[in-house]
């Protein structure tokens, strides 16, 4: 869903790095820098993150998009990004088809380390009428794009108000 996100991110950032399982597909006409890992293997993405910085800089912006499944990856990013004198944004993508986002508590960050400023994307609905339907896939990017570019701490995507209105 954050395919048009990353090309559209990979037109005005120099490097950008993308982790999935198959990560290659993507990059092939791209010019994205493939991770392919799963990112519930936290020695593999503590590994290829630190690999990516080393060829290619320290990072300065990281859109995450991560299923429960990997419980300390966020965290994990979070760490790898933090470099001192080195000022990086981390953009969280939370879903909103299991509780109202906009009460769900802030994430297991223990710490978010110092340098790096912590943004919430939050996934909701669209209201048409009397009924109402989940984002589309390039919904989502484009509003992912629109919130890096506002860097707003909170960014809604669609509307979770009223929430007895979701699909
Ligand atoms: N309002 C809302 O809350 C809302 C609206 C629309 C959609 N959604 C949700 O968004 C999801 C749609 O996402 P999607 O179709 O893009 O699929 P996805 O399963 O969430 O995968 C998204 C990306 O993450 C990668 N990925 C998944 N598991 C991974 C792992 N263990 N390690 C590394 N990379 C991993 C996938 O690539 P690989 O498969 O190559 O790893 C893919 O590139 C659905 O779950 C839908 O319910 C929510």
């Amino acid at each position: 869903m954050l395919r048009e996100a990353s090309l559209g991110l990979a037109r005005t950032f120099d490097t950008v790095s993308v982790v999935a399982r198959h990560a290659d597909a993507l990059a092939a006409s791209s010019g994205i820098n493939p991770l392919s890992l799963d990112y519930s293997d936290s020695a593999a993405l503590t590994r290829a993150l630190r690999q990516a910085v080393e060829t290619h800089g320290p990072v300065s912006l990281a859109v995450c998009w991560i299923h429960s499944t990997a419980p300390g990856a966020l965290g994990l990013v979070a760490q790898e990004l933090a470099r001192p004198g080195e000022p990086a944004r981390l953009f969280h993508v939370r879903g909103s088809a299991a509780a109202d986002p906009s009460r769900l508590p802030r994430p297991g960050l223990d710490a978010v380390p110092e340098p790096v400023q912590y943004r919430e994307v939050i996934l909701g609905f669209i209201v048409e009428g009397e009924r109402s339907r989940w984002l589309t896939n390039s919904e989502i990017s484009s509003g992912v794009l629109r919130a890096v570019a506002s860097d707003a701490a909170r960014s809604i995507i669609g509307t979770v108000e009223p929430w007895h209105m979701r699909p």
